[in-house]
């Protein structure tokens, strides 16, 4: 292991939910940290004061060359991404567009640059897609939706740079200021009924199996990456099997609110079982154990404390139409 971090570090799509956490816990250790985000999903406000914000788009070579360029970067954590497996189906071509190119575009900036490092961000949930045995680093992937696919043609990308990298994949990260409308975003939208004493909608009968990891367990296996000196893929997640419907029903007894749940028919494309295996990343002895549910789940809950539902739902109502 070695330290990468004598220069900058960029952190792409920093003003969203996980770049977020990992541009507060580099500032924290005292590294020189830069954003640079659109501001599509993302806010200004989840940026911590005094960390330069590059409002700027990852496909557009001015912004990011200005970026790399002003941070100094020796390294770049690479978080922004078209991030709604929705979109991904309606709108294949934008999401390739930017989860591919837009990576791709970043990688050349990189070459050019004094990184020495990248860090991409990629997705086990959706890169493996049904998983009946924990996925590990070696099992086929099988996307189940284009945001998959373009991930998985974005890792290509990185391996093909020639530059150091870790491409991580994460399972469904929850935690603190995750938005509702993105990807893994189920227990977001759970606690935004939940406050919000509005059923949840429970497609299918609950049973479907996800693995859930809180968001310090994979910003401390980002900083694991970026201190890394070897080409790395990790899977990061809990390994374990949770139910959409336990999960539901943990997070109301945090929150004092039993979940109101409604079911509704399955919808085409979605898993049963998404788990992934940190087996190789827990091999390092460098990381782990991760969180358990239940206790990211009451911190999860505790944030909640501070926003009340209605300034939540008025902060989303700008969000969409401001
Ligand atoms: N949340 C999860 O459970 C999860 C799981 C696996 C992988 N991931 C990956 O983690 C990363 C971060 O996801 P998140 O959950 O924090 O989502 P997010 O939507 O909160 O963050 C994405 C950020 O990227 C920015 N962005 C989007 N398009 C951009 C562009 N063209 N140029 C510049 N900035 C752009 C957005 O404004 C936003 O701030 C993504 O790469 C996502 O694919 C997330």
């Amino acid at each position: 292991m070695t330290d990468n971090l004598e220069g900058g570090v960029l952190v792409t799509g920093g003003a969203g939910f996980i770049g977020s956490h990992i541009v507060e816990a580099l500032h924290a250790e005292g590294r020189r940290v830069h954003v640079l985000d659109n501001l599509t999903t993302g806010l200004a406000s989840n940026v911590p004061p005094g960390i330069p914000l590059h409002t700027g788009d990852i496909r557009s070579n001015a912004a990011v060359d200005a970026a790399v360029d002003a941070a100094q970067a020796t390294v770049i954590v690479h978080c922004a991404a078209q991030t709604s497996v929705e979109r991904s189906m309606n709108d294949p071509e934008f999401d390739r567009d930017v989860n591919e190119t837009g990576t791709d575009m970043l990688l050349r900036a990189a070459q050019q640059g004094s990184v020495r490092r990248f860090v991409f961000i990629s997705s086990g949930g959706a890169i493996y897609g049904e998983t009946s045995e924990p996925a590990t680093e070696e099992t086929p992937p099988s996307p189940r939706n284009f945001y998959g696919s373009h991930k998985l043609l974005a890792e290509e990308c990185v391996r093909a740079a020639g530059l150091p990298f870790a491409i991580l994949r994460p399972s469904n990260i929850y935690g603190p200021r995750q938005r509702s409308d993105a990807e893994g975003g189920v227990l977001a939208i759970f606690s935004e009924r939940i406050v919000g004493h509005l059923p949840i909608e429970i497609h299918g009968d609950g049973r479907q199996v996800r693995d859930f990891l809180y968001v310090s367990d994979l910003v401390d296996a980002i900083r694991l990456a970026i201190s890394c000196s070897d080409d790395v893929v990790w899977n990061v997640g809990s390994g374990t099997a949770t139910t959409i419907l336990d999960a539901a029903v943990i997070l109301g007894e945090h929150l004092g609110v039993a979940p109101q749940l409604v079911t509704r028919p399955r919808r085409a494309g979605d898993v049963d079982k998404s788990l992934v295996s940190p087996a190789l990343l827990r091999s390092t002895g460098r990381w782990g154990p991760p969180v358990p549910l239940r206790d990211g789940l009451r911190r999860l809950a505790r944030s909640l404390e501070t926003v009340s539902p209605v300034d939540s739902l008025n902060q989303r109502r700008v969000e969409l139409h401001g």
